[in-house]
């Protein structure tokens, strides 16, 4: 039976020594409460690090042994391995470049050695486990390697891969050393999430630019297999929050810490120590708080949990020395005997201490500077069983773009936060109520439980289309079966594409003149009395047709505007006019003016828009713009505007390759039928084609064509292998 195996750098518990024995703590994160659901399931698997730096072989098999019947298998990690994979690679690489601290990064050989050394080890235990219809779900920074890796072992496993953080703008990105084995790692995967449409776009562009791979609707093609890419925004349980909250235990609990404060409103902030949770900029918009309005002293007070993380890590180390000042200096300046503007607690708490919290909280701040998503706030409103209660939210948190009733501040704006607290601190009531309602319930709709299965829902639905329209790579024995079918053929229709299947593609299209071993190739191909051999271009009779006017060949240019068989003249499709062009014109040489290095070529009846040599991005974003300026504009003129290969083409609407092909298919029935083609304009030929025909695309993009080979190299050495059989 198919499995699901999760994978993430930790796994959902917590290894305590204790007594000559290990005490197992189960996390309370959100993650391992939303895949709880799957991973204890029948043979389901959680597999990653256990949290331990070291132990004895009998530590490590006895942990095992106990992780096994929870369905955990854990990942050993050395000394060495967290300091250079996990303090180093992940979390002063990754982690400061991925949340916009590029002057925070460090970029060592060895840290990158280590994370393929650690990313490797993960793929190892993971192949120990896994069977070929199981479905992969990888998590997050630390594992960006691994659904590549997984990849190379199973070609056709189902891996999905989420990412809990930011994905940082290209101009962020590219400074990475290691960039394009990160995004070729990452492209193992099916299905690759992310919280947000930001962090997708800038994960595609990021792909597009420094892989030259393109996109289309989220989905990236790759050696023929696509890779869906979207936004996943993740929940909370939010059951869990809103029920804990009204629990015996966390009420007694609110009321001793009510006790312990005294009557002033609470403002509370609970983030891990990192900087990118900008927890100084908090304090000090607490300070300048105070300082404008003396009338809040004593009258509120910020109840601040700071969880130890990473400190190692020298950054962090210097966040607790800079936040231990602050409190330190606010504390000073504005305490009295009884009352402090600060509660400052560096500790973690369980969830029955934090839902208390969340209660008594008025004012939830939450202030990231960069967040993935940022749960607490979330995890605040869901605990607001009375509906009374304040956020103020950063902008630059993924939670934002769904929690738009919270008060939203920029964080690198003081003065806007300052103003934030105030406001939030004298909302009335029932303001406070409709905002809390309106939030609350898109939480307890877009829960934990409902980001898992559209996760996974989504991963099953990619795998079963790219099963689906899966295109066969020309590899030796597909080879042979075209050539064994062509030798038993008495008559053969071979149709093929000219830019990018016979010539290559190149920058400048007037050197994609035919070189003597071509000309040479097709002439020993048309030679052949059984063949029928149709060069089927998009290209103008005037460079084509006299590239190749001496060949005993057919030829169809301008998509089959122009057409000649051997030894005849050339005839053009009925009812096809060219006033339109003056029309059109225009607006292709605005875009021309608009984008340098573009240019417009003009063809007998069709108008070509080229941006082979536009900067990359600024002539795909130029494609959009002028597809839909034209697709309004040629609304009644019969007309289609087609995206090519770096070309947008405008001609008239009852003509293209596959209409053509129909043509000559009924003209000259044959027992073989082969079509070669790179661009989106021969997919219409590979369509119009009967289903045992061999249909060939060149190059990765997805294609309607049964079979792929890689270059016009392939191309040439088929058409050779042809002319060797008769
Ligand atoms: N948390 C906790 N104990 C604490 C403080 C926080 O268990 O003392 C939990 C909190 O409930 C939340 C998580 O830690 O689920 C923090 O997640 P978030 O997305 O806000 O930030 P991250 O730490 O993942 O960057
Ligand atoms: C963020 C990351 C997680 C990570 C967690 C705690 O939420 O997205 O991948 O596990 O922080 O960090 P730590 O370094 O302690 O695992």
């Amino acid at each position: 039976m198919s499995r699901t195996i999760i994978i993430s750098n930790r796994l959902p518990i917590k290894i305590e020594s204790e007594e000559g024995g290990f005490v197992y703590k189960k996390s309370a994160g959100g993650l391992a409460t939303g895949l709880g659901s799957v991973y204890k399931e029948g043979d389901n698997l959680w597999i990653g690090w256990p949290g331990i730096s070291s132990g004895s072989k009998e530590d490590y098999q006895k942990i095992t042994a106990d992780l096994s019947k929870e369905n955990l298998v854990p990942v050993f990690l050395t000394e060495e391995e967290i300091q250079d994979f996990y303090e180093g690679f992940s979390n002063a690489t990754l982690w400061p470049i991925f949340h916009y601290f590029a002057r925070y990064a460090v970029f060592e050989e060895t840290f990158w050695e280590s994370y393929k050394g650690v990313n490797q080890k993960f793929c190892d235990v993971i192949i120990q486990h896994l069977r070929p219809d199981d479905t992969v779900w990888v998590h997050d920074y630390q594992l960006l390697l691994l659904p590549g890796m997984l990849r190379a072992h199973f070609k056709d496993i189902s891996i999905g891969f989420f990412q809990h953080i930011p994905f940082p703008s290209y101009e962020i990105f590219r400074s990475i050393p290691w960039r394009r084995e990160l995004l070729m790692g990452m492209l193992g995967s099916d299905l690759i999430g992310f919280h947000t449409y930001d962090d997708m776009r800038h994960f595609l562009s990021s792909v597009n630019r420094l892989a030259g791979i393109g996109y289309e609707h989220g989905q990236i093609s790759i050696e023929n297999r696509r890779v869906t890419v979207d936004a996943f925004p993740m929940g909370i349980d939010y059951e869990k929050y809103a029920t804990t909250a009204t629990l015996a235990d966390t009420l007694a609990r609110e009321v001793r810490y009510r006790k312990s404060m005294g009557e002033e409103k609470i403002i509370l902030s609970i983030d891990r120590l990192d900087y990118s949770k900008g927890i100084p900029q908090r304090l000090r918009a607490l300070e300048l708080f105070f300082e404008e309005n003396p009338e809040y002293l004593r009258k509120v007070s910020l109840f601040m949990i700071v969880v130890p993380s990473r400190d190692n890590v020298e950054r962090y180390r210097l966040l607790k020395v800079e936040i231990d000042e602050l409190v330190g200096r606010i504390n000073g300046k504005f305490g009295r005997v009884n009352w402090s503007p600060i509660h400052y607690f560096y500790r973690s708490f369980p969830l029955e201490a934090l839902s208390a919290f969340y209660r008594m909280a008025d004012v939830a701040l939450v202030t990231p500077l960069r967040d993935g998503m940022n749960l607490v706030c979330k995890e605040y409103i869901a605990s607001k069983i009375d509906q009374q209660g304040v956020l103020i939210l950063s902008e630059m948190a993924g939670s934002a773009k769904e929690l738009s009733d919270a008060i939203l501040i920029n964080p690198f704006d003081i003065k806007q936060i300052v103003d934030a607290l105030k406001q939030a601190l004298e909302m009335p009531k029932e303001e406070q109520k409709k905002h809390m309602a309106i939030m609350q319930s898109s939480l307890k709709r877009y829960n934990i439980h409902h980001w898992v299965s559209l996760f996974l829902d989504r991963l099953a639905e990619s795998k079963a289309q790219q099963r689906h329209s899966i295109t066969q790579k020309l590899n030796q024995k597909a080879h042979q079966e075209v050539i064994k079918s062509y030798q038993d053929a008495q008559k053969r229709l071979i149709f093929l594409d000219y830019d990018g299947t016979l010539a290559p593609f190149t920058k400048d299209p007037d050197q994609a003149k035919p070189t003597p071993e071509l000309i040479s190739l097709l002439t020993q191909l048309s030679n052949d009395p059984k063949n029928q051999v149709v060069v089927i271009s998009g290209r103008g009779r005037d460079s084509l047709g006299l590239w190749l006017k001496d060949l005993p060949l057919d030829l169809i240019c301008e998509h089959g505007i122009w057409r000649k068989e051997k030894n005849e003249d050339w005839h053009k499709a009925e009812n096809i006019s060219d006033e339109w062009k003056q029309t059109i014109k225009p607006v292709l040489e605005l875009y021309v003016s608009r984008t340098p290095g573009s240019f417009v070529e003009e063809k007998n009846y069709s108008l070509v828009w080229h941006y082979r040599k536009v900067e990359t991005g600024l002539g795909e974003l130029r494609t959009r713009e002028l597809s839909s300026h034209l697709k309004y504009l040629t609304n009644n003129m019969q007309l289609q505007v087609l995206e090519g290969n770096m070309v947008v083409e405008i001609k008239p609407a009852i003509v293209n390759k596959g209409v053509a092909a129909k043509m000559w298919l009924e003209k000259y029935p044959a027992d073989f039928v082969i079509a070669l083609g790179d661009d989106r304009t021969d997919e219409d030929t590979f369509k119009a084609l009967p289903e045992d025909a061999f249909t060939i695309k060149v190059g990765f993009e997805a294609t309607e064509a049964r079979f792929f080979v890689p270059s016009t190299v392939e191309v040439h050495a088929l058409l050779a292998d042809f002319t060797e059989v008769s």
